[in-house]
């Protein structure tokens, strides 16, 4: 029977209702089944799931592809492969699109494309954030080059939606290939364990081509991309738990670059006293302790959101509220490689405190560092012009910067960690804080090199020293003196402090003379 033939004598109320249900059930009853065998929702299960109930409008719900190639002509569905539209997440408005794998395998043919790019121009137009629920074969094969069309379409957009509006991948299957950069060229991305996979190429191209053999899972799954690539910012155990995370990441995103940052209904006493802060940092410049006690200490109660936590686990970064203000903070954290930064730690960390230049949020930076990670593979992988990553985000931002030296801030680091004269507007440093070019036994060793060797006892000579040194450096008065230590301030006073200085600092706005845009070293 015709489609004509089909409709007449039907209600059009009535036909609506039945290509609207029939749209629903996307690639079929038998396929989601099988995806929910595999212990994944189907793409309107975690439409769902993740906005608000009844918020949910679909757009181009009706759009099918046009493809004639292979049997594609009869492997038409309502919607295609991705199901699109707009909702709300915790009463805020939100564009979402999410690939069907019912429909295709979730390739990504020439109206999958059109779909997800119309939902991203409408984002941007309405200055809403876009979120991807990722779940996809990639380039659909049957549609040839229309297929890499699509992707490059979505890449251009990703790359002009890139500080506008925040976007947020999530992936919950596969994303292989050239499709992997869509969710790399977006703010976040959130992986579910066991279940995604990201990689370029997959382990039997890599056979056949280097003869290494790897799993799916230790190549491209979820703790793989958390902890060693830093391709996921975060990941989460199932679907519904990286819905959430993704949820807890818009709840402290402003909805586009012009707006402020939502701030939430204040919980927490502004001027709480630290007082367990003096305690938490040894005064002994060696020992480690975990910042994210500091962080916790500090920051409104149980608010903070670790970003990239098991990625370069040197620095700390993540967002938290103050005083229910949201802000980024950058801590470097003693109990993993004693808090250097190498290569890992600085993009990571530049990364972030560009992703908060972006959307408004003030950056508090907390300081206890040795010094940028010393070694040939560091030095031999660019440790130079990755390193200059750091300074170029923190020197460009034009956010609210507050940055207090807790313990350490030696050479470079003490530079780059936010310093005053990269355009910190507040910097404070604690009693015990030292700033120096060098720590104590390096700077002894350079400066006294000819009277240590010749000492009758080296060592006892290197303390006498080392004594002398740490009375010149290791006190935050000679900076105080000189301005570029604001104040010295007791530990528990800091929330008080940083809470103040965020209040005065609300109307900030930087001003960069207009262009194209900088060159920061990639
Ligand atoms: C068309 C595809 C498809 C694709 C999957 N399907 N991927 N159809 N184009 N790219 C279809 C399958 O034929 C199958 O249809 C259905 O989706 C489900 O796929 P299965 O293989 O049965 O599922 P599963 O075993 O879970 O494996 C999923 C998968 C595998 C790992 C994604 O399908 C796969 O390896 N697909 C190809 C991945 C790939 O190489 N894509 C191109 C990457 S390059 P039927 O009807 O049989 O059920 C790329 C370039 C982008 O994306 C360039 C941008 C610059």
């Amino acid at each position: 029977m015709s489609q004509q033939q089909e409709r007449d004598g039907e209600d059009p109320i009535e036909e609506l209702r039945r290509r609207r249900k029939q749209a629903l059930l996307g690639g079929g009853e038998d396929r989601i089944e099988s995806q929910h065998a595999k212990g994944k929702m189907t793409a309107r299960e975690r439409i769902d799931y993740f906005l608000d109930d009844g918020t949910f409008k679909e757009v181009d719900t009706f759009v099918e592809h046009q493809s004639t190639n292979f049997d594609m002509a009869e492997k038409k569905h309502a919607g295609d492969a991705v199901v699109t539209g707009y909702g709300e997440v915790d009463g805020r408005k939100v564009f979402v699109f999410a690939h069907d794998f019912t429909v295709l395998g979730g390739s990504v043919g020439e109206v999958v494309g059109d779909k997800v790019c119309k939902v991203m121009d409408k984002a941007v137009e309405a200055g809403v954030p876009v979120v991807g629920l990722n779940d996809s074969g990639g380039a659909r094969i049957q549609e040839g080059v229309d297929s890499l069309v699509g992707f490059a379409r979505i890449f251009r957009r990703n790359t002009k939606a890139s500080g506008l509006i925040p976007q947020i991948s999530c992936i919950m299957g596969p994303c292989a290939g050239g499709a992997t950069y869509s969710p790399a060229l977006t703010d976040f991305t959130v992986m579910v364990e066991d279940t995604s996979h990201m990689m370029i190429t997959g382990p039997d191209v890599i056979e056949t081509v280097t003869g290494e053999q790897i799993s799916k899972e230790e190549l491209g799954g979820a703790r793989t991309h958390a902890a060693t690539s830093g391709v996921a910012h975060m990941a989460a155990s199932d679907e519904e738990a990286a819905l959430d995370r993704v949820a807890d990441l818009l709840s402290y995103l402003p909805a586009n670059h012009l707006e402020d940052p939502p701030r939430v209904e204040p919980y927490d006493d502004p001027d709480r006293d630290c007082d367990g802060l003096a305690e938490t940092v040894p005064e002994e410049p060696k020992r480690p302790y975990d910042v994210a006690d500091v962080i916790d200490e500090l920051v409104d109660r149980e608010s903070f959101l670790e970003v990239h936590a098991d990625y370069a686990r040197s620095m700390v970064v993540g967002f938290a509220h103050m005083d229910g203000r949201p802000v980024g903070i950058v801590a470097n954290q003693p109990r993993a490689s004693a808090g250097t930064i190498d290569i890992d730690a600085s993009e990571k960390t530049a990364r972030f405190v560009r992703t908060c230049d972006s959307f408004n949020l003030p950056v508090v930076t907390l300081v206890d560092t040795p010094g940028f990670m010393p070694g040939t593979e560091q030095e031999h992988n660019g440790i130079i012009r990755h390193g200059a990553k750091l300074i170029y985000a923190y020197a460009e931002a034009t956010v609210p910067l507050l940055t207090v030296v807790t313990r350490k801030a030696y050479g470079g680091a003490y530079i780059v960690m936010g310093s005053k004269e990269l355009g910190a507007d507040v910097n404070y440093a604690w009693p015990g804080a030292e700033m120096a070019v060098l720590g104590p036994r390096g700077a002894v060793n350079i400066l006294y090199r000819r009277e240590l060797q010749e000492a009758e006892d080296t060592e006892a000579r290197r303390e006498e020293l080392m004594d002398e040194y740490r009375d010149q450096f290791a006190n935050p008065y000679k900076p105080a003196q000189r301005g570029y230590v604001d104040d010295v301030i007791e530990p528990a006073t800091t929330r008080r402090r940083l809470n103040r200085d965020l209040d005065l600092l609300e109307r900030k706005r930087g001003a960069t003379p207009p262009k194209d845009h900088g060159n920061i070293p990639l």
